[in-house]
């Protein structure tokens, strides 16, 4: 990163002291998300809450009609295809992920991370996807695979599109898992020493480079992410590129802190409607 580019970064750092502020470690969960949804449309009182899910989009109407225009015919739809061949291929029990899933896959995307109380964790939709392939005879996939993992949420989080986000924090156990998520979200890390408070609360809808920056509610409802229209992201696996982009080590996906850090992220977009698979720069 150019150091002016830093430069400009830093001098928005004297309000994330707002930010924290706002956002305080004993808050609860609902209270957190109306800080966030409150902060980001004070800064910004023409941008709609409902189009967040759009991220940086929202803050540039021409980009927004870029992408409108290549949503209408996704360069990606091969791959989509490809994930709903792998949905629907019979796993070695003889059934399918259809058959395994709560819904058979359909409108659950929004739920997840959930907290599992019987195994004192988050889980993930791929952690559930997994847990699935293992209990059929099949062996689990890496979390962050895109030729299996990846292709196949890119149809399959598309059975979900319209959920709303429904993430819950409910007893003591979600709610440290939640904070914990949260501190993360709040630590500064990396040679560049950033959070990515810094950059996707204080800085949302600044220019960084040719990017602006989306604020982190919306965040989690559109994934995966085909960039440049076929480099097929997922959410944790962008979680490790921000990491990286700071020079920080990142914590591999599907790690507890990776999986926390989702599940408080994705609780910030609650109520916002699931899109996948979308097309980004
Ligand atoms: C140095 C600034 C910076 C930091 C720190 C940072 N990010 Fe990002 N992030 C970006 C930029 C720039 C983009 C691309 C433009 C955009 O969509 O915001 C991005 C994109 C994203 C996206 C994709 C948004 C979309 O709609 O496609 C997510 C999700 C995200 N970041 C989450 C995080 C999380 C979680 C952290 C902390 C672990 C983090 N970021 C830290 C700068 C940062």
């Amino acid at each position: 990163m150019k150091q002016q580019i830093i430069m400009k970064l830093l001098t928005g750092v004297a309000g994330l002291g707002i930010a924290l502020g706002a956002v305080n470690v004993h808050a609860s969960p609902e209270k957190d998300r109306q800080d966030f949804i409150k902060y980001y449309t004070e800064k910004y009182p023409h941008v709609k809450l409902d189009d967040y899910v759009y991220g940086a989009l929202a803050f540039d109407p021409d980009a927004k009609a870029q992408y409108d225009a290549i949503m209408e015919f996704p360069p990606f739809d091969s791959v989509v295809e490809q994930g709903r061949k792998m949905f629907e291929t019979p796993l070695k029990s003889g059934k399918k992920l259809s058959d395994c899933l709560p819904n058979g896959g359909k409108m659950i995307a929004g739920n997840y991370p959930m907290f599992d109380e019987a195994r004192g964790k988050v889980v993930t939709l791929n952690d559930v996807i997994n847990d699935c392939r293992v209990a059929n005879g099949e062996a689990a996939w890496k979390v962050d695979d895109v030729k299996t993992m990846g292709v196949l949420n890119a149809y399959l989080r598309t059975l979900s599109d319209g959920m709303l986000t429904n993430v819950k924090v409910e007893g003591p156990k979600a709610l440290a898992a939640y904070e914990d998520g949260k501190k993360s979200f709040f630590t500064r890390k990396g040679q560049l020493n950033f959070a990515c408070a810094n950059c996707h609360v204080q800085n949302a809808g600044v220019k960084l480079r040719s990017e602006l920056i989306s604020p982190a509610v919306g965040h989690t409802v559109h994934w995966p992410v085909f960039r440049g229209g076929d480099n097929l992201v997922q959410l944790q696996q962008r979680y490790v590129g921000c990491y990286r982009s700071v020079r920080a080590v990142s914590p591999p996906a599907g790690s507890t802190m990776m999986n926390n850090l989702e599940y408080f992220h994705s609780y910030l977009s609650n109520g916002l409607p699931m899109k996948a698979s979308v097309f980004r720069k």
